[in-house]
């Protein structure tokens, strides 16, 4: 089994904590949404398990490995793939050639453990099998940059993949996506939990999305876990009540799109 877990886990912003002592565990085999309104410090908690922030105090365990002084670059090769819009895409190069790329890094990070892929062929078949998971091999002469708003997203996606992390990290991953582009993302999504092994963290706040697709629902408010447990359960918890309804002291972060 995998895990990652954060440990008291804190950051300040000009003595504002945007997140305050977060200790979570997360495992492999699940998907977990984490929820909560804007500002609540969920993008801030994703930076610093990331690494593109880091913490004031805590630590954060990848299968009980101290990672908290790693660059985002060791940590993406310990195995965090976190999904990012457009980054690390060469927009003149073809959708292959993008994929191609981030699984050649990924080749090169297993080279000297298994001596695998040592052949090019093997490393244009594992990019056929992504694009082909993600809905892009059709695709895969288009230039990057000529690419729908819907098939960047995926391409995205497939970037992740391509890198095989045991770590999957989706910020608000249908935001500003049309209505019929957002549910193939969501499939995606859903597809990546059929692969032994991953841990899959998900920022949402789509209720249909949350209850189709999480195993487990940690609602961050002020920066601190304030309810953590099956979907159901939380769904018709006080807290969530107050939390997505603006019925207590928290305000519903508006349904994107
Ligand atoms: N780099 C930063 N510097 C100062 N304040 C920040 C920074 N990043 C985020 N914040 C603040 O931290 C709070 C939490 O933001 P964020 O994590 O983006 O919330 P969420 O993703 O839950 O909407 C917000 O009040 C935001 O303004
Ligand atoms: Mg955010």
């Amino acid at each position: 089994m995998q895990t990652i877990e954060t440990q008291a886990l804190s950051v300040n912003f000009g003595g504002h904590t945007v997140v305050d002592e977060v200790s979570c565990q997360f495992d492999s085999g699940a998907l977990t949404a984490i929820v909560g309104p804007n500002g609540a410090g969920k993008t801030t908690y994703f930076n610093l398990i990331s690494g593109q922030l880091a913490p004031s105090q805590g630590k954060i365990l990848l299968n009980g490995q101290d990672i908290t002084s790693l660059s985002v670059h060791q940590r993406a090769r310990s195995g965090i793939g976190r999904a990012f819009q457009l980054t690390n895409l060469f927009p003149k190069a073809t959708v292959h050639e993008n994929v191609r790329i981030a699984v050649q890094s990924r080749a090169r990070k297993t080279l000297d453990i298994l001596g695998l892929y040592r052949d090019g062929r093997d490393i244009y078949h594992m990019t056929d099998a992504v694009l082909e998971q993600v809905g892009l091999y059709s695709i895969r002469t288009q230039r990057a940059q000529t690419l729908s708003h819907g098939d960047q997203r995926k391409l995205e996606v497939a970037l992740v993949m391509a890198l095989d992390p045991s770590v999957y990290m989706f910020d608000e991953p249908t935001a500003g996506m049309s209505a019929d582009e957002a549910p193939v993302i969501i499939d995606l999504i859903r597809k990546l939990k059929d692969q032994p092994g991953k841990i899959i963290l998900l920022v949402e706040h789509k209720m249909s999305v949350i209850s189709h697709l999480a195993d487990r629902v940690v609602v961050l408010a002020e920066g601190r876990i304030v309810a953590d447990g099956r979907p159901d359960d939380i769904m018709r918890s006080q807290v969530v009540q107050e939390v997505y309804l603006g019925k207590g002291r928290y305000r519903l972060a508006p349904e994107a799109s």
